[in-house]
C-alpha cells in the first residue's frame, strides 16, 4: 500500500483534534456541508494579527453579536467600534476594520472579494491576512505562513537556517504541502500542530501525526528550531 502523503496524515489528525474556535467550521460540520463565513473569518484573522486565541475569543463572540454582518458593522459609529475593540490593544486594527467593512460594503457589493492579490488591496489586510483568508474562507489555495507555522516545518523538514533568511524557504514548503483539496483545513491543522504538538519547548512528539516522516527525530532537537539570527 502506497504511504499516506503528508497532508493526509495531517488532515486525518485535524479531523479528531481540531480545536473547537467560535470562528470555526468543525470538520464533522463541514463534511456536512457547513461552509465558513467569510466575515468572521475575516474579523477573526484581524483580532488575531498581534493577539493569543485566548484573549480573542471574547471579543470575536461579542463583535460578532454587536454587528453581525459586514454591512452592520460598516453602519456603526467608529466610537462603538472603538469602544468594543478597547483592550484588545493595536488600535489602527480597529480603525483599518470599520475601513475594511465600509469599503467591503461600497465598493464589493458586501461580499469579501476571494483572491489573495484583491484582498491585500483592503484597508489592514496585508499578506498573511489575505493569505489566511483566501484559503479559509475560500479554499483558495496559499502558503499560509505564522510563527506556528515556522516552527512546524522547520523542524518536519530540519531547516537549520536561521529565521528571518528561512522564511522564503518555508514558504515554498508550505506551499508545495498544501493540498489542492481542503487547503483551508490544512493551513488551520498545521496551526493547530503548532500551537497543541510542536510547541516552543517539550513538544509532544509522540503524539504527532508527522512523527514518522519528522527530520527531527528527538524533541530536544526540536527545542533548538527555528534558529534565530542574533539580534
Ligand atoms: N492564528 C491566526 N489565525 C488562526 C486561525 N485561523 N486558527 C488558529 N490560530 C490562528
Amino acid at each position: 500500500m502506497a504511504s499516506a502523503s503528508p497532508a493526509r496524515l495531517l488532515l486525518d489528525w485535524y479531523d479528531r483534534h481540531a480545536r473547537r474556535l467560535p470562528w470555526r467550521v468543525a470538520p464533522e460540520d463541514r463534511k456536512l456541508g457547513e461552509i465558513p463565513d467569510p466575515y468572521r473569518i475575516w474579523l477573526s484573522e484581524i483580532m488575531l494579527q498581534q493577539t493569543t486565541v485566548a484573549a480573542v475569543k471574547d471579543y470575536f463572540e461579542k463583535f460578532c453579536r454587536l454587528w453581525p454582518t459586514v454591512e452592520d458593522l460598516a453602519a456603526a459609529p467608529e466610537e462603538d467600534v472603538m469602544k468594543a475593540w478597547a483592550g484588545l490593544g493595536y488600535y489602527s486594527r480597529a480603525r483599518n476594520l470599520k475601513k475594511c467593512a465600509e469599503t467591503v460594503a461600497s465598493d464589493h457589493a458586501g461580499r469579501f472579494p476571494e483572491d489573495e492579490k484583491t484582498l491585500q488591496t483592503l484597508p489592514g489586510i496585508g499578506p498573511y491576512s489575505a493569505a489566511a483568508i483566501a484559503t479559509i474562507a475560500f479554499d483558495r489555495h496559499a502558503a499560509v505562513v505564522d510563527g506556528n507555522v515556522e516552527r512546524v516545518l522547520t523542524r518536519l523538514f530540519r531547516i537549520e537556517t536561521p529565521l528571518p533568511d528561512a522564511k522564503p524557504q518555508i514558504k515554498a514548503q508550505m506551499g508545495e504541502l498544501t493540498p489542492e483539496k481542503r487547503p483551508g483545513d490544512f493551513a488551520q491543522a498545521v496551526m493547530d500542530l503548532g500551537a497543541t504538538i510542536c510547541t516552543p519547548k517539550r513538544p509532544a512528539c509522540a503524539l504527532c501525526p508527522w512523527r514518522d516522516i519528522c527530520a527531527v527525530q528527538s524533541s530536544e532537537l526540536a527545542e533548538t528550531l527555528p534558529r534565530k539570527a542574533p539580534k
